[in-house]
């Protein structure tokens, strides 16, 4: 079968390539190209440091004011760990002195009752009983406040239907060549695949040094695509979410396509809905008044068959469901039979993750970013203040707030628009009659304030020790030469790059701040390629298409990564630990590497900094770039079997535990 190419299949990947695909916000905001370029074009770096050398001209501004510093080698940097070597196989690995255990796999039993991982014979019963696939955001609540002892929440992103179910792909001949194909998906395959979406909350024990899962535990409890929600806030009721399964618009089965998301100031789990678009088929009812609306964001995409099974996901049939989906949910983790709710207030679009922080006054701020090319950085500060002493003052705090769009100016400042029906634009001459349908078509409404088209906002991190936040910008190819300006400054950016905030005041719920860039990826030792590490960056040590990131105890970022493949960059995505202080600033270096194909989520520290849990998604999606394997990746032919290594175990998402041998803190 070496005849194969990738181009010659059509697997469902991960949705991210619709993230990749043409543009879909119609407007002619400036894009962050165009002002941080302006900016830099000012201060003349750019072309003084490309004329020196091919090294000089990937440093940053701020790395050449300390290059003698930065030369000095890790002296400065807060991370004390030996790297890891970057490349391309089928295991994980981890640094020196470290042990990545695997905690949790997909099909895992969850309760005492589940039964086990049986991947020939599994049901969607058994599935909503076990552990989900395609792990991404994981969080970490600790019970009676332990750092060894707490509920683990995941998200389960998507399916990989070629990677779970045996005998679906088939070697079949293509115009005189061998080329697989992938049969339609039964009805109970579909409901596997609800059954394997959203996500876990299950209790763990840190036991003898090692993670345990509890399997009695009783606050253990799956997510799925079918689990009965609530819409909260000012869209609930609404016209525009009324389908006839439900008439009263506030409820929905499910929450799908949960990327990142956070865990509250107040012990709440929060999933975000990102790539909704590919569940939904159909085409909707000549002249219904949603279809703008759904182009802004790409539906239908219809790569998902559960249109075919069932008619929620049928645009003809039930056209305003997916005005249902798109948003932040809440699951309240103290009760196994809690209903989720879908919190309005955060706005509609494609959501990667939520991560928040208590403001100086009390209110919450919660990062949001929307994946998409060109699309905005936004941020929801709550109007109620987090109560630490009263649970019940904090229960419905993410229902009233005002949600705000970034627009990054050439000087340097970022200014926070607020999104309020009635305030500006955003009025009935544009379509607006209510709040409620400004956050249904949140992306609009902020085209129509004039945010700042960004490189596809992914994760987005608030630091509480130094105050700043970080902004994960993966990549974006489609940018042009004639959108591209100093800072931001790559037409065809491949391998994206990190803004830095800094709140007015150091108040997170400032409307106000200034930003930098922390630094530009990709490979420093390509010119062309315009990387920003610092020069003590290892070449095992950059990295591109930062994605999930997280901030330890001690403040320090650590960044997981989506898209490194062994053709363009010899390595397989991972884990890095980003110095954003002193002389060290922009430094990274490689701290774990997940197996081909795969990219990495998580990551999640527990509250003592002595373990880091990482979730390795989609293993063995994809194999042709690797030499030792060159061909597409399915069930019965997988690059990878890991983490089991049985041959009658398929590749298995999991959720890594990564602890210091010594039992001490992670990169101390
Ligand atoms: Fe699901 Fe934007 O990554
Ligand atoms: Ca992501
Ligand atoms: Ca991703």
């Amino acid at each position: 079968m070496s005849d194969q190419t990738q181009d010659e299949i059509r697997f469902r990947t991960s949705l991210l390539e619709e993230n990749e695909g043409p543009a879909i916000n119609p407007t002619d905001n400036r894009t962050m190209g165009e002002i941080i370029a302006a900016r830099f074009s000012r201060r003349g770096f750019l072309k003084g440091s490309l004329a020196v050398s091919a090294i000089a001209a990937t440093v940053s501004p701020l790395a050449l004011m300390s290059a003698d510093e930065a030369r000095a080698g890790e002296g400065g940097s807060a991370f004390v760990f030996d790297e890891v070597e970057a490349g391309i196989d089928d295991k994980h690995h981890v640094a020196a002195g470290y042990d990545a255990d695997v905690l949790l796999r997909w099909g895992d039993p969850l309760f005492a009752d589940a039964p086990d991982f049986d991947p020939a014979k599994q049901t969607a019963e058994a599935q909503a009983r076990q552990f989900g696939y395609n792990n991404d955001f994981v969080g970490y609540i600790p019970l009676e406040g332990s750092a060894e002892h707490g509920l683990l929440v995941v998200n389960h992103e998507y399916t990989n239907p070629h990677l779970m179910f045996p005998g679906i792909v088939k070697v079949v001949e293509k115009d005189g060549k061998k080329a697989l194909e992938q049969a339609p998906l039964t009805k109970e395959q579909v409901d596997i695949e609800m059954a394997a979406h959203g996500g876990t909350i299950v209790e763990i024990r840190k036991d003898g040094g090692k993670w345990q899962v509890v399997r009695d535990g009783k606050l253990n409890r799956r997510v799925t695509a079918n689990t009965e929600m609530a819409l909260s806030g000012p869209v609930a009721g609404h016209d525009r979410v009324k389908t006839n399964a439900d008439p009263s618009g506030t409820k929905v089965l499910g929450t799908i396509n949960n990327c990142a998301g956070g865990v509250t100031p107040w012990g709440t789990y929060v999933m975000a809905e990102e790539n909704i678009h590919g569940y939904f088929s159909g085409a909707l009812p000549e002249g219904n008044k949603e279809a703008e609306n759904y182009k802004r964001l790409g539906i239908p995409e219809g790569s998902y068959e559960w249109g075919a099974h069932y008619d929620r996901f049928d645009l003809a049939k039930e056209p305003n469901e997916p005005n249902r989906f798109g948003w932040i949910v809440e699951v309240d983790v103290t009760d196994p039979n809690s209903t989720p709710k879908k919190r309005t207030a955060l706005g509609r679009f494609k959501h990667e993750g939520a991560e928040s922080i208590v403001a100086k006054d009390g209110r919450v701020v919660f990062y949001l970013g929307d994946d998409e090319r060109f699309d905005y950085v936004y941020k929801f500060v709550t109007a109620g203040k987090f109560d630490p002493a009263n649970p019940a003052a904090n229960k419905d705090l993410l229902d009233e707030g005002t949600l705000h769009v970034a627009k990054f100016a050439e000087d340097g400042g970022v200014e926070w628009l607020p999104i309020v029906f009635g305030q500006g634009p955003l009025t009935a001459e544009n379509g607006f009659n209510s709040q409620a349908d400004v956050l249904i078509e949140t992306r609009r409404a902020a085209d129509l304030l004039g945010a700042t088209k960004m490189d596809r906002p992914e994760d987005i991190q608030p630091n509480g020790v130094n105050g700043k936040v970080y902004v994960m910008l993966t990549n974006n190819t489609k940018r042009k030469d004639d959108q591209i300006d100093a800072a931001n400054p790559r037409a065809k950016n491949a391998f994206g790059h990190m803004i830095e905030i800094a709140e007015e005041g150091g108040d997170f719920a400032a409307t106000k701040g200034k930003w930098e860039v922390l630094l530009k990826c990709g490979d420093p030792s390509v010119a062309d390629v315009g990387a920003s590490f610092s020069t003590a960056t290892t070449a095992n040590g950059w990295f591109g298409m930062p994605d999930n990131c997280a901030v330890d105890s001690a403040g320090r970022l650590w960044v997981a990564t989506d898209g490194n493949n062994a053709k363009e960059t010899g390595r397989t995505d991972g884990l890095w630990a980003v110095d954003t202080e002193g002389s060290a600033r922009a430094t990274s270096k490689l701290f774990f590497r997940v197996p081909v194909g795969a990219e990495l989520c998580g990551p999640q520290f527990a509250p003592d900094d002595k373990t880091a849990f990482v979730a390795v998604q989609h293993p063995g999606d994809g194999g042709t770039d690797w030499e030792p394997f060159g061909r597409p990746s399915y069930y019965e032919d997988l690059s990878t079997r890991w983490p089991d290594f049985k041959p009658d175990m398929p590749v298995r998402p999991s959720v890594v535990a990564i602890t210091k041998q010594d039992g001490g803190k992670i990169g101390v």
